[in-house]
């Protein structure tokens, strides 16, 4: 990492540990529509300004949107009438995450570049593969596997041919197959759950059934069958079904290239082990950092030279934050950051993509409505059950009252209709209460602007531990940070870690 990046990353500890910031995490918008509650000092410069009644249409988060969300600097004039502080700290908000155009590497703002393996088309013809995946799917896997074709005959051309890989958390399998049939791979495809297994199966007789509905010609028939039986598409696809650790990782790995040899009569690629590139598809929580972990030993293991496969490529991109194992919500570079359920749910927050079109507005603004509506709920009920909701904002009215339609949420009366039903309290009549309403949306809104935030500290930990523990193995270790997938396109956990031999391009 170079010094940029870890001066960077210094920076986001220093902005997450402050007392102010602190407290948008720590204080839920549910507790602090209780009586007895008294907004911070801090929160003086905006409180009473959210509050105030406007006579715009745009709400007060909106304005706050406009302001936060330009690529260049806004002009100041046009916003004086938000609070100094408060465009401070959105300013501030704003500089500390790492650009997340696609195609570019996720880098420090004012250092983005487009990244070598990068496609530079985003239309992949449609194929069998494909066959019943939501466009979301379909985008992250077409691109995937032809950034991993890239990166695989760059690596080839550099010495390195990579002939087999594991799709760790591989859920369906649908990357598992593109990497199969786009790179030529033979693909170990590892899940712990069953459901997944069989869905994968029933998927792969979905994409024959697909393909076989092109009529062969004789000519393709005849290659089909000549074929050897250890090289049909089913042989260079194999399922396990295991919970993934990351010693589990190494173990199953060992068993499957051991069983290729077998199969094919081989023997190890090279005399360093076969090199086999990890490869993952939204790794959920802490299974990103079990591929690493298994990279990192695997690797250590292969240099005395008794391995039987070694990590040659690593392509990991991962989820859900709010799954780490609670021995990984903390800095793995020894930063002193230790990740609270609040960090870890708001870093699933991109609030820069909210008002990009009318569809984005108006799902971002339905959202920031019922983050207000369910907490003033929870302020009514507390006036007579005396129930004060948790840290976390739960309470126990608001689990009874459960998830709701969209439809709910159309208007005030209609809710409360649909709560007083659920919650068997009177509630039909309470006035809306339009100042706290604004309030809890802005609130809202700056608790979701330190989501970035969040995850560029995360996304940028990661890679330099990595790039530590690389540090000295082998061959110098490149690890960077790209942008696979489109923000825009809805796919908000978009970054990959990609790890390649430094002497690949
Ligand atoms: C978000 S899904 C992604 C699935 C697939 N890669 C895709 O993109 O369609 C994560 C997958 O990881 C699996 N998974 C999560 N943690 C796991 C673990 N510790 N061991 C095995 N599988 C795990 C889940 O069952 C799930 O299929």
């Amino acid at each position: 990492m170079d010094g940029q990046e870890s001066r960077f990353l210094d920076e986001l500890q220093a902005f997450l540990h402050q007392p102010a910031i602190e407290l948008l995490f720590s204080l839920h918008p549910n507790t602090t529509v209780t009586p007895d509650f008294i907004p911070p000092e801090a929160w003086s410069s905006w409180w009473e300004w959210a509050g105030e009644p406007t006579s715009d249409t745009e709400s007060k988060w909106q304005q706050l949107w406009r302001y936060y969300a330009p690529d260049a600097a806004p002009d100041e004039g046009d916003f004086a009438a938000i609070p100094a502080p408060l465009r401070a700290y959105l300013r501030r908000a704003r500089e500390l995450q790492l650009s997340r155009s696609q195609g570019t590497e996720a880098s420090v703002p004012g250092l983005e570049r487009r990244d070598h393996y990068a496609p530079t088309s985003k239309a992949f013809p449609r194929n069998a593969n494909l066959h019943g995946m939501s466009p979301k799917k379909t985008h992250e896997v077409q691109y995937m596997s032809k950034y991993a074709a890239n990166m695989l005959s760059d690596l080839a051309a550099h010495g390195t041919v990579i002939r087999h890989a594991v799709d760790v958390g591989a859920g369906q399998a649908y990357l598992s197959r593109a990497l199969r049939d786009d790179c030529n791979l033979r693909v170990l495809a590892v899940d712990w759950s069953s459901v997944q297994e069989e869905g994968a199966a029933r998927r792969e007789k979905d994409a024959e059934r697909a393909k076989g509905k092109g009529k062969k010609t004789q000519r393709q028939a005849d290659q089909h069958d000549a074929v050897p039986p250890d090289d049909t598409a089913a042989a260079r696809l194999a399922y396990r079904k295991i919970v993934i650790t990351a010693d589990s990782l190494v173990t199953v790995t060992d068993e499957w290239v051991a069983n290729q040899h077998d199969l094919t009569g081989a023997s190890g690629d090279s005399s360093d082990g076969t090199p086999v590139a990890l490869v993952a598809l939204h790794a959920c929580g802490s299974l990103t950092l079990d591929v690493l972990r298994a990279f990192v030993r695997q690797l250590r293991f292969a240099q005395t030279g008794q391995a039987p496969w070694r990590p040659a490529a690593g392509l990991i991109v991962g989820c859900c934050y709010n799954l780490l194992r609670p021995e990984d919500c903390t800095s793995l570079t020894g930063r002193k950051v230790n990740f609270a359920e609040s960090h870890l749910q708001l870093a699933a927050q991109m609030p820069l993509q909210w008002c990009r079109t009318d569809a984005a507005l108006a799902d971002a603004s339905l959202a920031a409505r019922k983050i207000a509506w369910r907490a003033l709920l929870s302020g009514i009920m507390s006036r007579s059950t005396e129930e004060q909701p948790l840290l976390s904002g739960r309470t126990r009215e608001l689990r009874r009252l459960g998830r709701l339609s969209d439809s709910a949420y159309r208007d005030w009366e209609g809710f409360l209709a649909i709560a007083q039903e659920k919650l068997d309290a009177k509630v039909v009549g309470v006035a809306r209460d339009r100042v706290m309403e604004s309030r809890l949306e802005v609130f809202h809104f700056l608790r979701c602007v330190l989501g970035p935030v969040v995850e560029s500290f995360i996304l940028l930990d990661r890679k330099q531990w990595l790039q530590e523990q690389l540090a000295g193995l082998g061959n110098a270790w490149e690890v960077r940070l790209v942008n696979l997938f489109d923000q825009g396109s809805g796919s908000a956990r978009n970054v990959g870690i990609v790890v390649v031999p430094r002497s690949s391009r």
